[in-house]
Order: structure tokens, then C-alpha cells, then sequence
């Protein structure tokens, strides 16, 4: 399976034939090295509804006809969009797609719209080419992420590193060690000013400490696992 950082939270992961896009901000992403239409996924993944995180959800699913899951809410107003294949879900729950599956999980933070949908955010354990991906969404830290740690297997964990809007670095670093990923990618770090983190710091703290390998990725970089 390829891991590819589109940029931000922004992730694509496929295995040869099919593609799951999570996050899809990519219009407006100073970060990304791609157009959102050169991404033709079967599925598209979104942990919450804020702008650098929905982006270009309602082109991309429209244009492709990928199916979208998120939290009810966004589902609903997606749906409300002419979006045509959009399965809500809720907090604890699993949905399966062609190639894999898609379980909700928490992830302390806030959660409006473009539009202004207010809704619950999440954080995404994917099963996919049979590996397990956390994508943490946006998150703080938070106890129950060992709780999930312990109830996943986890192969890689996609953290944000950023702070200001969710953890920082040296939060991100307990998160990690509770958590228990074989690897881990940083991620929502240097897109914007208020967000800015040294990665290589982060890495050595984690490695330093903690079992898990951090693989750093440029924007447009892609890790094969
Ligand atoms: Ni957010
Ligand atoms: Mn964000």
C-alpha cells in the first residue's frame, strides 16, 4: 500500500487498484503540489467539517461518484449538496467499502461546516490492503487515545503536530506512546503560520522515547509500506 501526504490532513491510500482519500483540502492548500482533479478515488473519508479539512469533498465525490463517509450530519448536508453516495455514520461505529473498512472514533475538538453545519468531530481507523491506519483528525490530547490503542492493532498513525488548533508536538509525543503505532506520519504542521513545528524534532522525541518509527513526508510524498 502507498501512503501519499496530498499536504495538511490530507491523504491518499492506495493499493494498485482502488484509492481512499481522506481530508481532501486541496483548493486553497498552500501546501498541496496537485489539483483536486487529478485525484480519482472510490472513497473519500472526512474526520470533521472544517474548511481545511472538507476542501473539495462535494467536487471531487460529484465528479467521481466516490462514496463519502462521515459523521451523520455532514452526510446529511452533503447529501443536501448532490453528493449521491454518502453513508453517515456515528461515534463507535464501522463502515465497510469495497476493499476495506472505516470505524469512528473520538477526537476532541470542534466541528462546523463551510456552510455551517455543526456536527461531532472524529478520528478514522481504517482497515485497508490489510493494514490499520488512524487518521487522529483533529484532536487535543486525550486519555481514551490509549483505550483505542489497546482495542487497534495500529500499523500507522497519521498525527497532527501543528498545535494552536489541535496537539502540539510534545503532546503529540504521549499521544504516540499511547497509541502504540508500528509507524507514524506528522501531519497538520507549517501550513500556516499559527501551525508551524519542526517534524525532525518531533521524530527524534518519539523515536527517543517510544518503540514506534516516524517517517517524515514532503507534501506530494509518498511512503510504501
Ligand atoms: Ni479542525
Ligand atoms: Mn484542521
Amino acid at each position: 500500500m502507498d501512503i501519499n501526504f496530498i499536504g495538511h490532513a490530507a491523504f491518499e491510500l492506495t493499493d494498485g487498484g482502488s484509492s481512499v482519500l481522506i481530508d481532501p483540502f486541496i483548493t486553497g492548500n498552500p501546501l498541496a503540489r496537485i489539483n483536486a482533479d487529478d485525484l480519482n478515488p472510490g472513497v473519500i473519508l472526512l474526520t470533521h467539517g472544517h474548511g481545511d479539512h472538507y476542501g473539495d469533498i462535494v467536487a471531487i465525490a460529484k465528479r467521481t461518484g466516490a462514496t463519502v463517509v462521515s459523521i451523520v450530519e455532514i452526510a446529511t448536508e452533503l447529501e443536501g449538496e448532490g453528493v449521491e453516495n454518502v453513508v453517515g455514520a456515528n461515534l463507535g461505529g464501522t463502515v465497510a467499502f469495497p476493499g476495506g473498512s472505516v470505524k469512528l472514533v473520538p477526537a476532541w475538538h470542534t466541528s462546523t461546516t463551510p456552510k455551517g453545519t455543526v456536527s461531532t468531530p472524529a478520528g478514522m481507523i481504517i482497515e485497508f490492503a490489510g493494514k490499520t491506519i488512524y487518521h487522529l483528525g483533529d484532536t487535543c490530547l486525550f486519555g481514551d487515545l490509549e483505550l483505542i490503542g489497546r482495542r487497534h492493532a495500529i500499523d500507522i498513525a497519521l498525527v497532527p503536530i501543528g498545535g494552536h488548533f489541535t496537539m502540539d508536538r510534545h503532546d503529540a509525543v504521549e499521544a504516540v506512546r499511547m497509541i502504540g503505532a508500528r509507524q507514524v506520519i506528522p501531519c497538520h504542521y507549517n501550513t500556516f503560520p499559527p501551525i508551524k513545528a519542526d517534524p525532525e524534532a518531533f521524530k527524534a522525541d518519539v523515536e527517543t522515547s517510544t518503540a514506534s518509527e516516524v517517517i517524515v513526508l514532503a507534501p506530494g510524498e509518498r511512503h510504501t509500506t
